[in-house]
């Protein structure tokens, strides 16, 4: 017991010394802004205002739940090689960096808006080349294909499954989700990413043919059996989004209760082709 005692007196003078540095940290402490702030002035031209992303990923709760918050602080205070987020080391306290850790993990206080008028205005269309082939520029059987993911690094790989030979590999958007979904001829390919968008990709030409932004947190796109639909599963907002095979946007419809009082983010859509109809799983 007297042990102990003299060691919880030792302890108190340890912890008088800590507070007595705390409250001088403090002052150091002071000086620096409010995460928020913090956040416009550094992570928004990349990241977006609203955090939903811009040229860099959306750092919303929903889009980092595969990012542990102390990789994220690691991200943020060594950058990332090899891509544009530049390293805080130095420029922001370990403090300050700590703190916008913290804020990138918290929900937004209003719900982020992704409206039709949004949808389509995202859309975007590389100009057409005057002259594209109706079948592969490439000699390997258009049927064995591998197109590969490349999680890491952003990059999609097409690979003949004769000869395992890559064929193209080209960019992507960031952190795609759900598997590619292809149309039934084999020429065109649909990639859907983290933060929402859908890529559509000419097999066959090697191109991107559109894009568009279907939501700001998206679990998977579905494609119709006939090759004629596209449909988007999102997290952010709670919707499911219906495009033409050219990625125009068709209809939004609200994952909601009937009364309208609830609505449920949905996790998956899927092609039930006998049905000739697209399921959702809320
Ligand atoms: C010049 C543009 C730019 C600025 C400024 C910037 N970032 Fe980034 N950030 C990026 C890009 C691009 C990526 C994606 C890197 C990759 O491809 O892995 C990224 C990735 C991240 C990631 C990892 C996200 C994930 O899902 O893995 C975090 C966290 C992050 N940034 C936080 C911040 C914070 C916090 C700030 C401000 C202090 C900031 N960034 C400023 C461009 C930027």
């Amino acid at each position: 017991m007297f042990n102990r005692l003299c060691r919880w007196r030792g302890g108190r003078a340890w912890l008088a010394g800590w507070l007595a540095l705390m409250s001088w940290m403090n002052v150091v402490w002071a000086q620096s802004r409010p995460a928020p702030e913090l956040y416009q002035q550094h992570c928004a031209s990349c990241h977006g205002e609203q955090r939903i992303g811009l040229m860099g990923p959306a750092l919303l709760p929903e889009s980092l739940e595969r990012l542990r918050p102390a990789e994220a602080l690691k991200v943020i205070t060594q950058g990332r090689t090899a891509t544009q987020m530049p390293a805080f080391e130095g420029l922001l306290s370990p403090e300050d960096i700590r703190a916008l850790g913290t804020f990138i993990y918290t929900p937004l206080t209003t719900a982020p808006q992704w409206t039709d008028a949004d949808i389509r205005q995202s859309r975007l269309q590389p100009p057409t080349p005057a002259s594209l082939s109706d079948k592969p520029v490439w000699s390997a059987d258009p049927m064995n294909l591998f197109v590969v993911v490349e999680g890491g690094d952003h990059h999609v790989s097409l690979v003949d499954g004769d000869r395992f030979e890559s064929i193209h590999r080209f960019p992507t958007r960031y952190a795609l989700h759900g598997g590619p979904k292809f149309t039934p001829d084999g020429r065109y390919v649909f990639f859907g990413s983290r933060d929402g968008w859908i890529t559509k990709y000419d097999l066959w030409n090697l191109r991107v043919v559109a894009e568009v932004r279907a939501g700001l947190n998206m679990r998977n796109v579905a494609v119709s059996a006939d090759g004629r639909w596209v449909m988007a599963a999102n997290y952010l907002p709670h919707t499911v989004v219906l495009f033409d095979a050219d990625l125009m946007w068709v209809k939004t419809l609200p994952a909601v209760s009937q009364d309208g009082k609830q609505s449920s983010r949905v996790s998956a859509v899927y092609d039930a082709a006998p049905r000739k109809s697209f399921v959702v799983a809320l």
